[in-house]
């Protein structure tokens, strides 16, 4: 399509009243391609439940021009600019209806770009979701965002032989939410292939999320599903001529497992006795969640302004930029300290009385004790106990991980997940250290990771301890010397030396080349 009118649309309504209805433009040759799919079983009348300023019917007429097109879309403001801009046609029907609850339609092809939305813009969700369990008998977690649903429902309607392609947002094939998904994708064979599409900007330039293509056919078959990665827009009119990325039958794909890894094509099923999860030396747990860093995180100038004695206080980290170098020791504990920063957090455990009651006090006629967290807890003040981890792991990070050897007595706030070693991690914290800063964890660990689409990382304690790392026995093959060198080098600011990385770097050639599956070398 032209993008002039969508120019000119947007300049008219702004980016807020867009973000509010989750507009977003597919451009003309995803269109076409999604198109094409949906009508190749020799459909003749197409639908699309958010129809925009029409881009699937333009790809549509472009494939066949006597193509009949239904259509819901909610907003009356993008319909009267579409009519204002293309006038009407007869071949298109369009109602103004909000889709999720136009009820007891079927169609036999249906393409969609559903409207994106954090799960908390979801307006009436409650309501959406009830009716989702009435009418589908599909109990929907509160997570689940406005296009999973959209989703969903198309699926329910469509007629045997029926085809989809939906374009959307792919962080459900890795949330908890997703799982309900999943399910309805792979029940009966529906799903037959999940293409990527890098990079994502081209298609939703202002989203931050990764986006794909789904493709599902309702004919009966359970054939292998196929996951692509699309490196540009224009090769996907001949990707499904390619080979995929992967290719697993709907009994290797299960909805509670993370799907996104099989777009990677370094991804193999890495087994091998030198690999083992993270779990097996101990459990990353989630940071202090404070529910108000404000009132509970100071500085010592605060401190001493509330009268706070030393005492009433844990040494925290409390932000990540606090954190400069892979090693963090007591003395960086003290500068923070002594530079002012908030790195005192507020630990009141037993009777309070005094300055301390008075700040609590003071607490509470600011509304502290009323938010979220803190109103669940009893008393409202009282913080999670933790000690102090011995290995911090950044919950967000570009590019690289921050991974954070702390030698200080500092407990952490959730921007960084704290590592609990049991027995046998005890003894091998310098070596995990050093590996979590290796290429190769970052390989191994990035198949367990939730991409948020500009190139924004984020892993839940979980997915760091389902992760791979190398065995007890491959590390003590480590000498303590080059451990010690390459530890000195951490502590004075340096990256890690080479010699580490090449050492991991064998480890997966190794777990590679014994490769149940395919018994020979895969290239990472
Ligand atoms: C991502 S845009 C896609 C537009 C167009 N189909 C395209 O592909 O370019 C989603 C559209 O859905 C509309 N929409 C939002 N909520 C809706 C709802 N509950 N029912 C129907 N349409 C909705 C929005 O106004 C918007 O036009």
């Amino acid at each position: 399509m032209d993008n002039g009118p969508i120019e000119k649309y947007t300049s008219s309504v702004g980016m807020a009243h867009r973000r509010d209805y989750g507009q977003f433009f597919t451009p003309f040759d995803v269109a076409v391609f999604m198109c094409r799919w949906a009508v190749s079983h020799g459909a003749k009348e197409i639908y699309d439940p958010s129809f925009g300023l029409g881009a699937f019917f333009t790809a549509a007429k472009s494939i066949d021009p006597l193509v009949s097109f239904r259509a819901s879309e909610v907003d009356q403001r993008i319909l009267d600019f579409y009519f204002q801009t293309n006038g009407s046609s007869p071949a298109l029907h369009i109602a103004r209806e909000n889709y999720l609850s136009a009820w007891n339609q079927s169609h036999s092809a249906i393409v969609c770009n559903p409207p994106y939305m954090r799960f908390q813009l979801f307006s009436n969700r409650d309501v959406v979701f009830s009716s989702f369990k009435q009418h589908l008998q599909c109990s929907l977690s509160g997570y689940t965002n406005i296009a999973s649903a959209f989703l969903i429902k198309s699926l329910s309607e469509l007629l045997p032989s029926g085809r989809l392609a939906y374009i959307m947002p792919l962080e459900f094939l890795n949330t908890g939410y997703g799982k309900a998904i999943k399910s309805r994708l792979i029940t009966n064979g529906l799903l037959k292939a999940l293409i990527r599409i890098n990079p994502e900007k081209d298609v939703f330039p202002d989203a931050t999320t990764s986006v794909g293509i789904i493709l599902v056919a309702k004919d009966g078959t359970a054939s292998p599903v196929k996951f692509y990665t699309a490196p540009n827009l224009s090769c996907l009119s001949y990707l499904l001529e390619t080979n995929p990325t992967r290719e697993l039958s709907s009994h290797d794909l299960k909805p509670e497992d993370k799907w996104l890894k099989h777009f990677d094509e370094r991804h193999s099923n890495f087994k091998s006795r030198n690999l083992v999860t993270i779990d097996t030396y101990g459990a990353f747990n989630r940071g202090i969640a404070t529910g108000a860093n404000e009132f509970f995180a100071m500085s010592r100038s605060d401190a001493k302004r509330y009268h706070l004695p030393h005492a009433t206080f844990l040494r925290c980290i409390t932000k990540s930029a606090q954190v400069k170098k892979s090693i963090f020791t007591e003395q960086d504990m003290n500068a923070l300290e002594a530079g002012d920063f908030p790195v005192l957090l507020l630990n009141v455990n037993g009777a309070v009385s005094g300055v301390v009651a008075d700040y609590l006090k003071y607490g509470e006629e600011c509304g502290y004790h009323e938010r979220y967290l803190t109103k669940v807890r009893t008393p409202w003040y009282k913080l999670e106990k933790r000690t102090p981890a011995p290995l911090l792991f950044g919950v967000f990070s570009r590019e690289r991980f921050k991974v954070i050897r702390n030698l200080s007595t500092a407990v952490n706030l959730t921007c960084f997940h704290g590592f609990y070693p049991n027995l046998f991690g005890k003894g091998i914290i310098d070596v995990l250290f050093l590996y979590f800063q290796s290429r190769s964890a970052r390989r191994l660990l990035e198949l367990n990771m939730r991409r948020y689409g500009d190139s924004l990382d984020k892993f839940e304690p979980n997915d760091l301890n389902q992760a791979l790392a190398p065995s007890l026995d491959w590390f003590s093959r480590l000498s303590q010397d080059a451990v010690a060198k390459a530890l000195e080098a951490c502590r004075q600011g340096n990256p890690l030396p080479a010699y580490i990385d090449e050492m991991f770097d064998k480890l997966i050639l190794e777990a590679e080349q014994q490769h149940p599956e395919e018994g020979t070398a895969r290239r990472l």
